[in-house]
């Protein structure tokens, strides 16, 4: 079980800080939302913020690209120091190409679908990639309340991995706490983010450990 924490809601002045506190509470990811204000109606941050964050971890940085036709911008994140690169199914027209440039590029690929979007709409691609994102909001910000439908598709990508030995991991997005993060865990998911579930408190990492509890109790 992996916890990735989203620097969506960290301070965003004080990225360092935010990000070598969670590395030290145990963290396994950084989740780095990117966001481009088309595809979702919000902006975030670009490939700068990415190559300025990587020396700062270890950690693997986990890049969610919310951003229309990704394949623009892949060679960039790659080249920033993105471990893994998780793309749209909404996103693009062409997603095998996106997700081979990714792989070509040496980096992890992944892919993501939005609450409205069925997994068999990534049938064709589950066996090519090395993680599939379940949204369990609608992308954009941080603070929104899970929504318990999409606890299926993650049974459902749990299911498909077992059945066709699948190596991707299945990671949850959106409205993460104890609560929530237990019923993922339960439907089969791996990997969970958290944004303002760890940094709106006073001490991250007790939430980091109250996450921990929650998904391997
Ligand atoms: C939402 C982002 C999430 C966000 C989650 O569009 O993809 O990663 O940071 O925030 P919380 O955990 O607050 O729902
Ligand atoms: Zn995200």
């Amino acid at each position: 079980m992996k916890i990735a924490p989203s620097i969506l809601s960290a301070d965003f002045a004080n990225l360092e800080r935010d990000v070598k506190l969670v590395e030290q509470g145990g963290a396994d990811y950084i989740h780095v939302d990117v966001m481009d204000g088309q595809f979702v109606p919000n902006i975030t941050l670009g490939p700068n913020i990415v190559s300025a964050l990587r020396p700062v971890t270890k950690l693997p940085l986990d890049v969610h690209l919310m951003i229309v036709e990704p394949e623009r911008f892949v060679e960039d994140f790659a080249k920033a120091g993105a471990d893994i690169i998780v793309v749209h199914q909404e996103s693009t027209l062409h997603l095998h190409r996106v997700l081979q440039m990714i792989k070509n590029a040496g980096v992890k690929a992944g892919v993501v679908i939005n609450p409205a979007t069925p997994v068999s709409a990534i049938a064709e691609i589950l066996p090519m990639v090395d993680l599939v994102l379940v949204m369990t909001v609608n992308p954009g910000f941080g603070g929104q309340a899970f929504i318990p439908e999409c606890l299926a598709k993650i049974e459902t990508l749990a299911h498909l991995r077992q059945e066709h030995h699948y190596t991707y991991e299945i990671e949850v997005d959106g409205g993460v706490v104890p609560e929530t993060a237990a019923l993922c865990a339960q439907a089969g998911a791996d990997v969970f983010v958290a944004g303002s579930f760890v940094y709106s408190s006073e001490d991250p990492n007790a939430r980091i450990s109250e996450l921990r509890h929650a998904i391997e109790s």
